[in-house]
């Protein structure tokens, strides 16, 4: 064990207290550090440990109890001990935030605002510092040196992906390990932050794409996140088969199956997607698909946002063109429009224009033409999975465990299951990441979202007839 609580929040684990932190100048670690020259010698106090996301105190008969706890949006620095006194010694101060809401009550909310009572860790070896702080991170510890804890490889290659409301860039970090950092655009809506980070965190594990921590900076007086994740060697999906073409039926299985699993895990935990599209699933090695963008993510149980018409034209169900109450199915029609996309370079609801208006009225008719080429030539068992989960109707629609269960995915020979792992595969390392062609994506990307574009909205409205139905959602934004 190599972690203690510094003696300052007592010596005994049932009478641990925080203590008030010192903010300026430097960072909380770095002014305790300073400051802890003077108890150098009686230092270390209950020994501790971090998991199941909280940190724990541990007796001396090696029984835990939690002390500090959520650690989401905990403003978390570090600090090396002084050299002469404390070689190889580091502290971790750990500031939880003051509101459980939102990021309010945290270090972005003002010094003034943020929590006053911190905790400090004291840990041998600076490695394992850097670990511990890395391990808060990947739970939600707010961090504000990603410009120390990461840097650009290649500054004229660095750009791998833009969204509407993120820029994503490749970078480095401290252990020679390729990041992608999610460099979100400005918005004061604290709680979507929220919802994204939270979710990230929540749904780590197969076919969800790795969270390692939420940076933080001032630029311009705004408050400006950044989400690191781990880098998806293969780019997106949109993106493979814009390069590669579509994909056999065989060979799409394993990926569609990754896909279900990720909104499984998600269902499961209550939380809808609601922006599934083929940009949104990326690709790790072996090309094992991994949902991401949790940009509009909730749990089913919020109201508020479940009233929420959002998504993107074209992979949208039609439950939200038409405004009326949808659940987790909704991002299995979507799924469903990737396998279509997947098979053919098509949409299914395609319009001329790339009018999101139209797609949506298509969308809602709902009908699907899986007479013709190339789908004539599929396999009866694929066309009856794309009609259901490409259906009008969410009682009829797929879940996520039943589309596993269809015969098309069951019905597969022993071979092909043989070669559709869902995880990633452990066989050396990956191809060399690609280097996705922004014109070719944006050409075929899918249309804005439903939120960023009014035009749409307003068709869409006077073609359902009843705009009362939108009264309850929330402004644009800006
Ligand atoms: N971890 C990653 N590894 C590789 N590429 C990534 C990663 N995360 C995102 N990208 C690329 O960046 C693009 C934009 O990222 P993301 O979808 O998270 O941003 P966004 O602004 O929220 O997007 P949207 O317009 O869908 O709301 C993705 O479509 C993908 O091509
Ligand atoms: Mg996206």
């Amino acid at each position: 064990m190599n972690f203690w609580l510094h003696r300052c929040h007592g010596s005994l684990e049932n009478e641990l207290i925080a203590q008030p932190v010192h903010r300026a100048p430097g960072s909380i670690a770095e002014n305790f550090a300073a400051s802890s020259c003077d108890v150098s010698e009686s230092m270390l106090g209950v020994a501790c440990c971090l998991q199941e996301g909280s940190i724990w105190a541990v007796s001396a008969d090696q029984t835990t109890s939690v002390i500090v706890t959520p650690l989401l949006f905990a403003e978390v620095t570090l600090a090396a001990l002084p050299e002469g006194a404390w070689p190889d010694m580091a502290v971790v101060a750990v500031v939880p935030p003051q509101d459980s809401k939102g990021l309010k009550g945290t270090i972005i909310d003002g010094a003034e605002n943020a929590g006053s009572l911190g905790w400090y860790v004291v840990i041998q070896g600076l490695t394992q510092a850097y670990d511990m702080l890395d391990a808060l991170s990947g739970i939600g510890g707010l961090r504000c040196d990603l410009a120390t804890s990461f840097s650009i490889a290649d500054a004229d290659d660095c750009v791998i992906g833009e969204g509407a409301y993120a820029k994503v860039l490749r970078m480095v970090s401290r252990d020679g390990s390729e990041v992608a950092v999610k460099q979100m655009n400005f918005t004061a809506d604290y709680d979507s932050i929220e919802r994204e980070i939270g979710a990230l965190i929540q749904l780590q594990g197969p076919n969800v794409v790795g969270f390692r921590g939420v940076f933080w900076f001032v630029e311009n007086e705004q408050v400006l996140f950044s989400a690191v994740l781990n880098l998806a060697p293969h780019g997106d999906l949109l993106y493979k088969v814009l390069k590669s073409g579509v994909m056999e039926e065989n060979s799409s299985k394993p990926m569609f199956t990754g896909v279900l699993n990720g909104l499984l895990r998600m269902h499961e935990r209550g939380i809808v997607h609601r922006d599934i599209k083929t940009e949104n699933i990326l690709l790790d090695a072996g090309d094992v698909p991994m949902v991401a963008d949790f940009g509009l993510a909730c749990y089913i149980t919020d109201e508020a946002q479940m009233t929420r018409r959002c998504g993107s034209a074209g992979f949208v169900a039609p439950e939200v063109c038409l405004g009326t109450p949808y659940d987790c199915k909704v991002d299995n029609f979507s799924a469903g429009v990737i396998l279509y996309f997947i098979l053919s370079k098509e949409m299914p609801f395609s319009s001329a224009n790339r009018d999101s208006a139209a797609t949506m009225r298509k969308t809602v008719k709902c009908s699907l033409h899986l007479h013709r080429p190339p789908w004539d030539t599929m396999t009866s068992r694929l066309r009856n999975m794309l009609r259901q989960m490409i259906c009008k109707n969410q009682e009829e629609r797929l879940s996520a465990v039943e589309a596993m269960e269809h015969s098309w995915l069951v019905g597969k020979s022993k071979k092909d299951k043989a070669a559709a792992p869902l995880a990633a595969s452990s066989e050396g390392p990956p191809d060399a990441p690609p280097r996705p062609s922004m014109s070719l994506h944006s050409e075929f990307s899918a249309m804005p979202p439903l939120e960023e574009s009014p035009v749409a909205l307003g068709a869409a409205e006077s073609y359902i007839g009843d705009e009362s139905e939108y009264s309850a959602r929330p402004p644009l934004p800006e």
